[in-house]
């Protein structure tokens, strides 16, 4: 399905998203929010369209922009008012595994009615995403998602801070969610539910205001079900400066556009040199033809009272121990399934299955392996600080995003099938390999990715594609205490 739109309008709708995070020298004990999930609103097409009933936190999509601080407790109560069960998952966050927020996994699942409170400290600053981890194929899809910013302990010389949160939805012709082909079959074994329209902050237009010679930051968050999308903003210069909330060293990005799977996030920071009264329109490129997301608007000739900034942005790097091959467990994982290349058979809740079965009876098509969806036992049980390398190996036709939970990890080396890149620093660019926690997979690539197993606990390892995940994609691994 491809993303349309029927014509380049502009919302008349003031940016809300905007907050400005530098200097805020917030002396905290804890943060508390409080989140109920229920039903709400959301003028998701062109002003004066139809409004669009959704599943938000706060009734609202995006949900809430969470600011937390490193190293500060975060205390969010989550209130379920939904007719079924929830949890909230703390996406890229190195959490106590307790506050994972996978149903049936770290938690039971939150009943209608019910409130559980999520206390963490998050050990890193950068840029995070909160969604719902229970029928994310549902939920995800109606909009259960919310920025999660862990700010840096001290200022890091940046004038504004922005989140663009991109989605693409599946919406009917009156304007309502295609409810009916919500985790159908289909989209499970082919590439997920892609959407029709695409939003930004779940708006149709998102106007961000900015101010000439201000040092922008802008925090992109793919929280699509399945698409990968690639961004690009005219008329800025943006450095690359982190990468899934981890801070890399800055790369100049020129008119390269920034690719996201679903649940990457890329930080840019940019300088605004364009006159009051300018637009700059920020553009989704991933299709045959660029489709304008939104804008950052140029609203004041200059940012009163203070002096330019200069010099390549940096921010200081998280204290996130390395891998050494040395010595590491080395585990395989090997994908198959999916259209075009369907699974003969795998083992689906301890039985193995003909895949006609799998996928017509249980609407399962993907297998880890061997494997579809969660079994009893873990991947794997690593020991407390264990070093591990997982070689994950794409036999699929398909695209797939790999997220770890609890973990962020080093892409160790990636065989490329020719003709796809989806490594967004390039390795020659000599600084040390991004950390991540979600890493994009071409049909045919082979990808070993490392992590020090320094966090006790059960944790997920699956596809971002939810439907992908839904359809078999997941499987989960121990960590001793
Ligand atoms: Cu963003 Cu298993 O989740
Ligand atoms: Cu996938």
């Amino acid at each position: 399905m491809t993303l349309n739109r029927r014509t380049v309008l502009k919302s008349a709708a003031a940016a809300a998203a905007v907050f400005n995070l530098a200097g805020s020298g917030r002396a905290a004990e804890a943060y508390h929010y409080a989140l109920d999930i229920k039903p709400g609103m959301a003028s998701l097409l062109e002003d004066g369209g139809a409004r669009t009933a959704i599943w938000g936190f706060n009734g609202q999509v995006p949900g809430p922009t969470i600011t937390a601080r490193q190293g500060v407790p975060l205390k969010v109560a989550v209130t379920n008012r939904l007719q079924q069960p929830t949890t909230v998952h703390w996406h890229g966050i190195r959490i106590d595994n307790a506050m994972d927020g996978v149903s049936g996994l770290t938690q039971a699942p939150i009943e209608p009615g019910e409130t559980f409170v999520y206390d963490f400290v998050p050990p890193d600053a950068g840029s995070f995403w909160y969604h719902s981890h229970h029928r994310s194929w549902e939920q995800q899809a109606r909009g259960l998602y919310g920025p999660l910013i862990v700010e840096e302990a001290a200022p890091v010389g940046i004038d504004r801070d922005l989140v663009v949160m991109a989605d693409d939805w599946r919406l009917r012709q009156d304007g309502a969610i295609d409810v009916a082909s919500l985790g159908n079959v289909m989209d499970r074994a082919h590439g997920g539910r892609l959407g029709n329209v695409l939003t930004l902050n779940g708006k149709p237009y998102e106007r961000l205001g900015v101010f000439r010679r201000e040092r922008v930051r802008l925090r992109l968050i793919n929280s699509a079900n399945a698409r990968i999308m690639a961004f690009r903003i005219a008329g800025v210069k943006p450095w690359l400066v982190a990468l899934d909330g981890q801070p890399i060293a800055a790369l100049e990005m020129g008119e390269a556009a920034v690719r996201l799977g679903p649940a990457q996030r890329a930080d840019l920071v940019f300088d605004i040199h364009a006159d009051a009264g300018s637009e700059l329109v920020i553009s989704e490129v991933s299709g045959a033809e660029p489709l304008v997301a939104g804008y950052l608007e140029v609203t004041e000739p200059e940012a009163a009272g203070r002096a330019v900034r200069e010099g390549v942005p940096a921010l200081p790097a998280n204290q996130v121990p390395r891998p050494e091959s040395a010595g590491a467990r080395t585990v395989e994982l090997f994908m198959s399934g999916g259209a075009m290349q369907f699974l003969q058979q795998a083992v689906f809740k301890g039985e193995l299955l003909d895949g006609r079965t799998l996928a017509r009876q249980h609407g399962q098509a993907w297998a880890f392996n061997g494997v579809v969806g969660t079994a009893a036992e873990p991947l794997f049980a690593a020991a407390r600080n264990e070093h591990v390398i997982i070689r994950m190996r794409n036999d699929t036709r398909w695209p797939h995003a790999m997220h770890v939970h609890g973990f962020h990890f080093v892409e160790l080396s990636r065989k490329p099938l020719s003709g796809w890149d989806y490594s967004l620093v390039p390795a020659t660019s000599g600084s040390v390999a991004p950390l991540r926690d979600t890493v994009l997979m071409a049909p045919g690539e082979e990808v070993e990715i490392g992590f020090v197993a320094d966090n006790p606990g059960s944790w997920l390892l699956h596809c971002h594609m939810t439907e992908h995940m839904a359809g078999g994609m997941v499987t989960w691994f121990e960590v001793a205490k």
